[in-house]
């Protein structure tokens, strides 16, 4: 066990040298006392995110021009575009997709469980302040790709720009637009005329995953995260979340033999279409909450609140933060354009 652990943090050093606070912890269970415990900043005005479909151009050049600063920030700064996919990765089953098993040693893992959904918001949450830093606007707020909607329902045309920095290469080639996103996808599954793919999307997945099949909070967010026992993930990891991760990867080919980009946490983070996705899965825990239902509400379970998770904050300073402080999205400072939810409507 010693040496997987040795070896794994090797591994995690080759790809995050600059990580060594995260890894820290994920290996060896500990804080290295760099950190501070996070507190949000006083709300002075919100940051609205956008769906991606909708924004304006002057929007996307500004978002291109961020993300641009922050794949040229050096390799050590772990404001780092690769760094930042880094610390996805480390969180997930280490840097290497797990190919050599290692990945049962890191001390937690952040999918399939309670921990998806606030891991991601604070994941999520960093990676925009550290955009909006790096262009000096700490208004800057990320779009949200609005899959469940049907006008969007495919990539988002700012990402395909293969000029821009919002682009990745590996992305897959059968599922450039016009075509419509299959929320309920696996891989191999054959293409369905558009009509009936935006109904599956409406009513078999999103209908099903935020209202019929999500009443308690334990469906809608996945079981708890307990020493010893297994875990199931929530409604809406598995679909859409985890559906549209990898409809968006590349087809498995020698080079991209787990999906990548999104189609393999280790590299998922190294497509910005990421961040997009991440928040529009962070919107439905929003409009969740807002749905008929006495039990459409936050966990209350001390071992979820108190739960941590460290990241690096826009001043690249490690920060330790809780669950408990992530409930609410008006606290950190944004909150989701609202825009018309179509699965919630009878069926046309
Ligand atoms: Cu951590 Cu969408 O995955």
């Amino acid at each position: 066990e010693e040496g997987a652990r040795a070896l794994l943090e090797a591994h995690c050093l080759e790809i995050g040298d600059v990580l060594p606070g995260i890894i820290n912890i994920l290996i060896h269970g500990q804080l290295n006392g760099a950190q501070i415990d996070y507190v949000p900043p006083p709300v002075t005005s919100l940051r609205v995110r956008q769906p991606a479909h909708k924004v304006s151009s002057e929007y996307i050049a500004k978002y291109n021009k961020a993300t641009e600063i922050m794949r040229n920030l050096p390799p050590s700064d772990p404001r780092n575009f690769m760094q930042q996919a880094n610390i996805h990765a480390l969180y997930c089953d280490g840097p290497d997709g797990d190919k050599d098993g290692l990945g049962k040693y890191i001390q937690f893992l952040v999918h399939n469980s309670w921990l998806f959904f606030p891991f991601h918001r604070w994941y999520v949450y960093f990676y925009e302040k550290i955009l909006g830093n790096l262009i000096g606007d700490p208004n800057f707020a990320l779009p949200f790709w609005n899959w469940d909607h049907p006008d969007g329902m495919q990539i988002p045309d700012m990402y395909t720009d293969e000029s821009s920095a919002l682009y990745d290469l590996n992305r897959s080639t059968a599922h450039q637009p016009p075509t419509t996103v299959d929320l309920d996808y696996h891989n191999g599954k054959a293409p369905k005329p558009r009509e009936e793919q935006v109904d599956d999307n409406l009513y078999g997945v999103m209908y099903k995953n935020m209202v019929s099949g999500a009443k308690l909070p334990l469906l809608f967010f996945g079981s708890p995260y307990r020493e010893g026992s297994t875990t199931t993930p929530g409604s809406i990891e598995k679909h859409p979340h985890n559906c549209v991760h990898i409809w968006t990867g590349h087809e498995i080919t020698p080079q991209t033999p787990l999906g990548e980009d999104m189609g393999a946490f280790y590299s998922a983070g190294r497509d910005p279409i990421f961040f997009a996705h991440h928040a529009n899965v962070d919107r439905m825990w929003n409009i969740w909450k807002t749905l008929d239902g006495p039990k459409r509400k936050d966990i209350t379970k001390p071992d979820f609140l108190d739960f941590s998770f460290v990241f690096y904050d826009e001043h690249a300073q490690l920060v330790r933060v809780k669950i408990r402080d992530c409930l609410n999205t008006e606290v950190l400072g944004y909150v989701y354009e609202k825009v018309e939810l179509p699965w919630l409507k009878e069926r046309g």
